[in-house]
C-alpha cells in the first residue's frame, strides 16, 4: 500500500510499541489517531510527530468501553477524513500462577487484550468495507503461539487475537480486499512489565534481560511497516519476529 496520506489508528499508542509504530507511520507521511487512556503521554508522542515533520492527533481512547472507542474513530475520521489502516495493540500482562486467583486481573486482561481488540474492529471495519480497501494489524504475541508458565491467562488472550486474525483474513480479504495482519513479537522492551503485580514473576521477566536481548518498540514497528508496504495483493499473513537469542 502506497502510505502517505493514508489515515491509521493505532491503539495503546502511548508508549511502546505502539508509540514506535505511530511515529514510524507518520514518518511516510501517514495521518496518525494515537489512542490510549494516559492523554499526557499521547499528546507528548504527538508533539514529538509534529516535530519531525508528521501529523498525528491524540485520542482518549479505552478500548474496553465500546463508546470511548466509537467516539475515537468518529474524532479521527471526522479530523482526517476517513480511515486506512487499524493497528489493534493495547494489551497488558500481569503475569500470575492460576493458582492465586488473581481473578481481577484475569478479567482485565480478557476485556482490555480480546474485547478491546473487537471493540476498535467493530468501530473500525465499517469505514473499510465502505472504501473497498484497508489493513488491519492485530498484535498477537509468541504468546500468540506458544503457552508459558505463570501467562495462562495472557497466552489465551493472544491465541484468542491469533485466531481472530485469521478468522477475519479469511472473511474480509477476499470479499473486501482489507489485508490482515497478525504480529506475534518475543520480548520488546516496554513498559509491560510494569503491570505485573506478583514481584517473582516482575523479577523473572526483568532478569530475561540478562539472557536475551529485547528487541526494540521500533524493531516491531519496522515489521509493521514491512506488512503496510507490500504491494496490494500481498497479505502479510503472520509476522512472528523473535530476538536473535530468544529460545522458542
Ligand atoms: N513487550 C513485549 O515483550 C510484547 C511481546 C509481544 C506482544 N506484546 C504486545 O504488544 C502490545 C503493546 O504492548 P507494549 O509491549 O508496547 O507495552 P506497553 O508499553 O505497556 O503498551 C501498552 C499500551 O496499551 C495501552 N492500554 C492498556 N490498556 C488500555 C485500554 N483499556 N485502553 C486503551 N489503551 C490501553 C497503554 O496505554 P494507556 O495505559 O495510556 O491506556 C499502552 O499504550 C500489547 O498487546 C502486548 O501484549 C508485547
Amino acid at each position: 500500500m502506497k502510505l502517505n496520506g493514508k489515515v491509521a489508528l493505532v491503539t495503546g499508542a502511548s508508549s511502546g510499541i505502539g508509540a514506535a509504530t505511530a511515529a514510524t507511520l507518520a514518518a511516510q507521511g501517514v495521518k496518525v489517531g494515537l489512542a490510549a487512556r494516559r492523554v499526557p503521554k499521547l499528546k507528548e508522542r504527538v508533539k514529538e510527530i509534529e516535530a519531525a515533520g508528521g501529523q498525528a492527533m491524540a485520542i482518549e481512547m479505552d478500548v474496553v468501553n465500546p463508546a470511548s472507542v466509537r467516539a475515537g474513530v468518529d474524532a479521527l475520521v471526522k479530523a482526517y477524513g476517513g480511515i486506512d489502516i487499524l493497528h489493534n495493540n493495547a494489551g497488558l500482562m500481569p503475569a500470575s500462577d492460576i493458582e492465586t486467583l488473581k481473578v481481577d486481573e484475569w478479567h482485565r486482561m480478557v476485556d482490555v487484550n480480546i474485547k478491546g481488540v473487537l471493540n476498535s474492529t467493530a468501530a473500525v471495519l465499517p469505514h473499510l468495507i465502505s472504501r473497498g480497501e484497508g489493513h488491519i494489524i492485530n498484535t498477537s504475541s509468541i504468546a500468540g503461539r506458544k503457552v508459558f508458565p505463570g501467562l495462562s491467562i495472557y497466552c489465551a488472550t493472544k491465541h484468542a487475537i491469533t485466531a481472530f486474525s485469521e478468522g477475519l483474513r479469511l472473511e474480509i480479504a477476499p470479499k473486501h480486499k482489507i489485508r490482515v495482519t497478525c504480529i506475534q513479537p518475543g520480548a520488546v522492551d516496554s513498559e509491560l512489565f510494569e503491570h505485573i503485580s506478583d514481584a517473582g514473576y516482575r523479577k523473572q521477566m526483568e532478569d530475561l534481560r540478562e539472557t536475551i536481548t529485547f528487541l526494540s518498540s521500533k524493531d516491531v514497528a519496522d515489521t509493521v511497516l514491512f506488512a503496510l508496504q507490500a504491494p496490494p495483493h500481498v497479505d502479510v499473513a503472520e509476522l512472528f519476529v523473535l530476538p536473535i537469542n530468544q529460545p522458542w
